[in-house]
């Protein structure tokens, strides 16, 4: 489906589905009337508002003021102190819930552990005094790059104990990938793991830890878990195991207080440009954030078994798998490896086995789930779920339908959440017990957020016209500034439009006030729910000796949402073959990771640009979608002729 037509569809979409009203009876937030109570008495007084939930979680001392606004600069709730690894954790253990479940954790393999609010309280202090013993100190940054194990969370939660600032790293980067970030973090310490189990192999982490610290200067030292048991190479001095440390240290270690606006993680995601972005999220407002978004979005009780499918390397990962979801006293669910292994229903079998009732993934993983076919679902009992939510990019109604029949058995709300890794949480939702849904929306913004689709000038625009999504005023999860670059920060996200924050999303907004989100306008792909930029692919192209310049642009893909597609011309001497064109894919894989890999490369003889020198984006996307007809050969030796034809337009 090109992207045009999944617009198409989506201006056609015309269902509605309201609450279900056994739900609505039990949730949270119960009704349109009562959603709208809450969005008026936020805009009303928005400080009021969020300093009323913020109320609800454990402040070692109280904030002077709620929010200081020095646009684009942003602070929630000066002067308090917290906690939020406190709040995750200890503020249960104090109660009841203390032996409750908190998370249930499932190995590929098909390994199992729970740990309870009280294990994990005992599990974090622990780690964080392995930290502490490791010279890490209050606002050292902590790399983290790990299998999806409990002991990742139990880290991020041990440096936000301390508060050292965690930078994890999506296990499927390369070391390459690792190194820059790490560099950029200045890490002291980084936590890894031997290696994990993914889709029946290892993928050796440790390997890729070893090459990247190598040019790492500012990393003492490597604490390393023992998950697969494979060879490693060892560094004394520089390397300790994991299960060695533990076993010596005290399990007791009181959380620090930490201020509010204390920096809680840096997590670097794609931008416009070839270098990462370290986005800087706080402790105070991100943790009433993602608690309050995961009260009303996922309507979490104390019965619920929550499972988010997404890995902590990602934004989601970090709110909704771990922080949020532990704040509000729940019981998550976490999953080592691939959704396809051993079958293709090992999601299901998971929500079967431990009687998961809200499921939370990505649009792509259902689409896979759709492509393997309904007879892997059908095969379980999934009548405890009750909530199902998708996150990481625009549902197609087709996909969204797939789910809500044969996940959701006609009976579960759906909840299309749109935020992002700079957001910190979920903006943009259906409340499931209080917003009709439409298929292919994320309906309506959260209480407090000033929402707008404007032209390039920053103008209102009308309904059903396509425009940019940007914010008006500052939420409490915001991203704080880039890591180390100010100027950065404004420039990309404040100054597009003067005093208001760009998301980078085209949408428009339908006559019930319903955001529609079109996907990104700038030069960032998403692939399978991966963030990526053209430009860190095209700098990962030209790094190769062969190649002389690279344009990338996202194709429309059934699965995977896009999918990556490289233009290539090559230096003189090289010639243009399919032996060439898998070295460059592998090339990518080293640079970035192998989820950055092209689909396809093609080679010109040059790439078509503009009298004015800019490459033809658009006409190389029209051609990878196959819009433009210029055969179905990998090489174009013709184009310099197409974008003669197309030069005035782009
Ligand atoms: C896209 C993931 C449509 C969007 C949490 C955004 C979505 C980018 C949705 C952020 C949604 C996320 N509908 N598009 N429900 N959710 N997106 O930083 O383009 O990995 O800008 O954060 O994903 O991706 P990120």
């Amino acid at each position: 489906m090109s992207s045009s037509d999944q617009i198409e569809s989506l201006l056609k979409e015309g269902r509605v589905f309201e609450p279900n009203p056994d739900f609505a009876a039990q949730a949270h937030v119960k009704s349109a009337a009562e959603r709208e109570e809450l969005t008026r008495a936020a805009r009303e007084d928005p400080e009021k508002f969020w300093a009323g939930i913020a109320g609800d979680l454990h402040w070692f001392e109280p904030w002077s003021e709620v929010l200081e606004w020095k646009v684009p600069f942003a602070k929630w709730f000066v002067g308090g102190k917290t906690n939020i690894a406190y709040n995750c954790i200890d503020r249960h253990c104090e109660s009841w819930r203390r032996n409750k479940a908190a998370i249930i954790w499932e190995g590929e393999p098909g390994d199992s552990r729970v740990l309870t609010f009280a294990d994990l309280q005992r599990e974090v202090s622990k780690c964080a005094n392995v930290l502490k013993g490791m010279g890490v100190e209050k606002g050292d940054r902590v790399g983290v790059y790990m299998p999806m194990i409990p002991e990742l969370a139990i880290t991020i939660l041990a440096c936000a104990r301390i508060g050292a600032t965690h930078s994890v790293v999506f296990g499927g980067f390369s070391s390459d990938a690792l190194r820059d970030r790490m560099n950029d973090a200045e890490a002291k310490v980084v936590v890894t793991a031997d290696g994990g189990f993914r889709r029946g192999g290892v993928v050796d982490l440790k390997v890729n830890v070893d090459k990247a610290i190598d040019e790492c200067p500012t990393v003492e030292s490597v604490l390393v878990v023992r998950r697969t048991d494979s060879k490693v190479a060892w560094k004394e001095g520089r390397d300790v195991w994991w299960h060695d440390r533990m076993a010596e240290a005290d399990d007791v270690c009181p959380a620090e207080p930490l201020d509010a606006e204390h920096p809680l993680f840096i997590l670097y995601t794609s931008g416009t440009t070839g270098k990462p972005k370290g986005v800087v999220h706080t402790t105070g407002g991100y943790m009433v954030h993602t608690y309050a978004t995961s009260r009303w979005v996922f309507d979490l009780k104390d019965e619920d078994t929550y499972f988010c499918s997404a890995d902590i390397g990602w934004v989601t990962g970090h709110s909704y798998l771990v922080y949020g979801i532990l704040a509000n006293g729940a019981t998550s669910v976490m999953y080592e490896g691939a959704p396809n292994y051993p079958e293709p229903d090992r999601f299901w079998q998971i929500i079967d086995k431990y009687g998961v009732s809200i499921f939370y993934t990505a649009p792509t993983a259902i689409r896979s789930f759709i492509k393997w076919g309904s007879e892997w679902p059908r095969k379980y009992r999934l009548d405890r779920l009750r909530l199902l939510g998708t996150v990481g990019e625009p549902i197609n109604p087709e996909a969204w339908m797939w789910y809500h029949r044969e996940i959701g058995h006609e009976r579960c709300p759906i909840v299309d959440t749109w935020w992002q890794t700079e957001t910190g949480g979920i903006l943009v939702t259906p409340f499931p017990g209080a917003t009709p849904t439409k298929p292919g929306s994320a309906t309506l913004p959260i209480p407090g957020l000033e929402m707008e689709v404007v032209d390039k000038d920053g103008n209102k625009v009308g309904a059903n016209q396509g425009g940019f999504l940007v914010i008006r005023r500052p939420w409490p999860g915001m991203m704080r500034t880039i890591y180390k670059d100010p100027e950065r920060f404004k420039q990309q996200y404040w100054s597009q439009v003067e005093g208001s924050y760009f998301t980078g999303d085209g949408a428009r907004q339908d006559e019930d006030g319903y955001f529609w989100i079109m996907g990104r306008v700038d030069d960032v792909m998403n692939v399978s729910g991966h963030r990526l930029g053209t430009m860190e692919v095209e700098s990962a192209l030209v790094g190769h000796e062969a190649v002389a310049e690279a344009a990338v642009v996202g194709r429309p893909d059934e699965v995977t949402g896009q999918a990556i597609e490289a233009f290539v011309s090559l230096e003189g001497h090289h010639q243009a073959s399919d032996e060439l064109a898998e070295e460059l894919r592998k090339h990518v894989a080293k640079e970035i990771g192998s989820f950055a890999k092209p689909a396809k490369i093609r080679f010109a003889d040059a790439l078509p640009k503009t009298r004015s020198g800019k490459i033809m984006r658009r006409l190389l996307r029209d051609i990878a979608s196959g819009k433009e007809t210029v055969g179905d050969t990998t090489t174009l030796e013709d184009l310099s002729v197409l974008a003669k034809l197309r030069d005035d337009e782009e």
